[in-house]
């Protein structure tokens, strides 16, 4: 086998056969095909597609390239969410103890922000003495005592993916429906969860635009799960503009916590909710009320075991930016537009998320809201607060928001996207 042979099957639209996408998916992760040949190669399939056989055995074999996780030993079903990302996209904070205090176990493996999306691992990290690296002795022993555990995949996870992924982002090649299918689900069903949710996000702030190419996503990974012995649905949630009212990393740790303690706002409570209940059904304990394990403080005592677990204080002062700057609503009436994507960037570009994968984030940047679509505005009153430690960081950021927003007369129709789609 030669990976020029490869590049050019896929270059010339054809099908790739199972013994070529082992052989490449093998040889990448031994280093024998070099970074740019597997680059090109993600191009071709960018642009021409698979087809759900070859889409199968690209991810079978990412899967092969590592370790699989086995969580039979635990006496609660496992239950794990994983969002296709967005912005202000805090939902796993809350979720996952709060699916664990209503009897599954969850193990929920996340990543780190790259681009205009967050990334749960930078949010938690904001809290003092938080670890995002375990051992998989150490994850079993957080999942055993206090029900859920929020840790970064260990290295011997789908190798080939981190690999992969990683090439991706630098060269053009992550908006690929097969290579984001088989990214999330190599990493899902190597990791042994018996049960899945997936929230696709739809909108700016999404790496799907549309509904039919989410629908297409959502129907692969939920085909591909099926097939591995995973029970997987997935959602279509809106992501044109942020959940909540924070992006940014300790910003959203404490929005999180709000919804732990029974407040925060409503997108995030619904969204919470409507994801623990498919979960939680999937898990087979479709009678648990997870709007109950709220508001009882039974989900804030999960969380509170599962952050001290891995080394967090659950009390400790969150950091704050050492600079703000408001931006004021440039007209009175109704907020009709807030685009998700905008404000990932200010968010970004503010410090919250890193351009380079080496880049350090800053755990207090980020953006807050003050209003969402569809409420009022006054000119002049506060919009958005911008927070950052490095103020020369603010010009750069509001370049971002411009046109980032509408304000229409008051009076005028808005009619809300509903935050769960399909
Ligand atoms: N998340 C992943 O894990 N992989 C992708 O390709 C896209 C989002």
């Amino acid at each position: 086998m030669d990976v020029i042979s490869v590049i050019r099957t896929k270059r010339d639209r054809g099908e790739l056969s199972d013994e070529q996408i082992d052989w490449v998916i093998d040889a990448y992760t031994r280093g024998a095909v070099a970074d740019e040949q597997m680059s090109s190669l993600a191009m071709a399939i960018l642009l021409n597609g698979m087809n759900r056989r070859e889409i199968a055995r690209w991810t079978a074999a990412m899967i092969a390239s590592g370790e699989r996780m086995d969580f039979s030993s635990l006496s609660r079903p496992t239950a794990d969410k994983h969002s296709t990302g967005g912005v202000g996209d805090k939902i796993t904070l809350p979720l996952a103890p709060l699916v664990a205090a209503c009897g599954a176990a969850v193990p929920q493996l996340s990543g780190r922000g790259l681009g205009h999306t967050g990334g749960t691992l930078d949010k938690l990290e904001s809290i003092p003495g938080w670890r995002a690296l375990l051992s998989n002795e150490e994850m079993l022993n957080v999942l055993n005592d206090a029900g859920s555990v929020i840790c970064a995949a260990g290295d011997g996870l789908a190798p080939a993916d981190k690999k992969l992924y990683a090439l991706r982002d630098v060269t053009g090649t992550v908006e690929a429906i097969p290579l984001i299918a088989s990214s999330i689900m190599s990493k899902k069903i190597a990791e042994g969860t018996g049960s899945l949710v997936l929230d696709v996000k739809v909108g700016t702030g999404a790496f799907m635009k549309n509904l039919d190419d989410a629908r297409e996503l959502a129907s692969t990974m939920v085909g591909l799960g099926t097939d591995h012995g995973v029970r997987t649905v997935a959602l279509l949630t809106d992501m044109s503009t942020p959940l909540g009212l924070t992006a940014g990393n300790a910003l959203e740790v404490r929005e999180s916590v709000e919804v732990l303690a029974g407040g925060g706002p409503s997108d995030v409570v619904d969204l919470t909710l409507a994801l623990a209940r498919e979960m939680l059904a999937a898990a087979g304990l479709p009678d648990a009320d997870p709007a109950k394990a709220l508001a009882d403080g039974s989900a804030m005592d999960v969380w509170r075991r599962m952050i001290a677990a891995q080394g967090g204080d659950p009390d400790a002062p969150l950091p704050v930016a050492r600079e703000t700057h408001v931006v004021t609503a440039p007209a009175s009436g109704v907020l009709t537009r807030l685009d998700a994507y905008d404000i990932g960037v200010a968010a970004w570009r503010l410090g919250a998320g890193r351009a380079r994968k080496e880049d350090v984030v800053q755990a207090g940047a980020g953006v807050e809201l003050h209003a969402k679509p569809g409420d009022s505005v006054e000119a002049g009153r506060p919009l958005l607060t911008l927070h950052t430690d490095t103020p020369e960081r603010f010009e750069y950021a509001l370049q971002a928001l411009t046109g980032a927003y509408d304000v229409a007369p008051a009076g005028t129709g808005f009619s809300a996207r509903p935050i769960v789609l399909e």
